[in-house]
């Protein structure tokens, strides 16, 4: 049976206030997009929840269609949760999202109060669970109103289904007026889950602002893009490294010669801190204050170890800052 560590609070990677709400949440999320599929090795993807927990990682960041086959990282995230933490249920975040293609026809996709109700009904029965702790609204729709969208989200709280609600990847402008429906309808939006990396810093501009201004969270995906912020991809790409999977999001031709010379010019900051590529790409999502927490996925728990001790420094010389700018 396992016993979390009794040092999970204190040994830990700290907590953030989501946006104006009363809910911290951990620095480090963890993600079970990839690793926690019936295609994975589901022994470490079990470790790796243990792990986490017992270093006060109690965010899990799920998807309806997460894993390989969609569903499969929620089915085997249940069993987990059944087997291990169904003592600990209350010392955790779980969210999961609805939006993008999870069955066939017109009401497994996109954001309709029909599909979103179907979802979220489908995950609490993949998870085992009563209620999710966040649910998202996976992406924005043009083809449904947002006020059907937001009236969903909006109902799922008021029927204790999600205590809270966000949104992932909406423009700006749509994200404005999801924040103020949420608010007239009286369940304010906590949190908003955007891509964020070093490679990636479109959220800069625009998102991350209307989120604060609106007293809306910040959590940031695919903080390694994938893992090319790393140092695995500087000499190749290594057998069962995300991008020479089949089924991984990352493709090869996603790691192009363009990108490795940026990677090992990153790489040679990162040595002259002390730290890895990977520690350094997650300690510069930091120098962004408004940042609430990272979601981080892992394929071991070396690499979560390692993700870690990432925030052992997070401290950046204006000239690291300019230099990582320039690449
Ligand atoms: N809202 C959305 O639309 C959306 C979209 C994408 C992701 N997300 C969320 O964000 C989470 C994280 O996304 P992500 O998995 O792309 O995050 P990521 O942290 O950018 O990439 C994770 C991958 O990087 C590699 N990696 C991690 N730590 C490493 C280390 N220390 N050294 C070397 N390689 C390392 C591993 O790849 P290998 O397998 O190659 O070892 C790992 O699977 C997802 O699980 C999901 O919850 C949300």
């Amino acid at each position: 049976m396992y016993i979390p560590s009794e040092s999970r609070y204190t040994d830990t990677v700290g907590y953030n206030f989501c946006g104006k709400s009363g809910l911290q949440l951990p620095r480090l999320s963890l993600g079970l997009w990839h690793n926690f599929g019936d295609v994975d090795n589901i022994e470490e993807a079990e470790r790796m929840l243990k792990y986490a927990f017992d270093k006060g990682i109690t965010h899990f960041d799920l998807a309806n269609n997460y894993g390989t086959p969609f569903g499969s990282a929620e089915r085997n995230f249940g069993k987990m949760l059944k087997e291990n933490f169904a003592a600990y249920r209350d010392e955790m975040i779980i969210s999961t999202k609805a939006g993008h293609e999870m069955w066939p026809g017109p009401y497994g996709d996109g954001s309709s109060r029909k599909y979103l109700f179907a979802s979220l009904e489908q995950s609490l029965k993949r998870m085992q669970l009563d209620y999710v702790d966040i649910f998202y609204s996976h992406r924005y729709d043009e083809n449904t109103p947002i006020e059907e969208t937001m009236g969903a989200l909006s109902d799922m709280v008021k029927q204790g289904k999600a205590l809270y609600v966000g949104i992932s990847k909406y423009p700006e402008d749509k994200a404005r007026e999801a924040y103020r429906i949420l608010r007239e309808n009286g369940t304010p939006c906590l949190i908003f889950q955007g891509r964020y990396s070093i490679l990636s810093r479109e959220i800069e501009t625009e998102v991350l602002p209307a989120a604060t201004e609106n007293g809306v969270g910040f959590i940031g995906f695919s903080p390694l893009a994938q893992g090319m912020l790393s140092d695995k991809y500087l000499n190749g790409i290594p057998e069962n490294s995300r991008a020479a999977l089949s089924y991984g999001f990352l493709k090869k031709e996603q790691i192009t010669e363009e990108i490795v010379i940026r990677l090992k010019k990153l790489n040679a900051i990162a040595l002259e801190r002390g730290q890895t590529l990977a520690q350094m790409a997650l300690a510069w999502c930091f120098h962004q204050q408004r940042v609430t927490s990272l979601i981080i996925g892992t394929s071991s728990v070396k690499q979560l170890q390692d993700n870690i001790d990432a925030l052992k420094n997070l401290h950046f010389s204006n000239d690291e800052l300019w230099r990582i700018g320039e690449i």
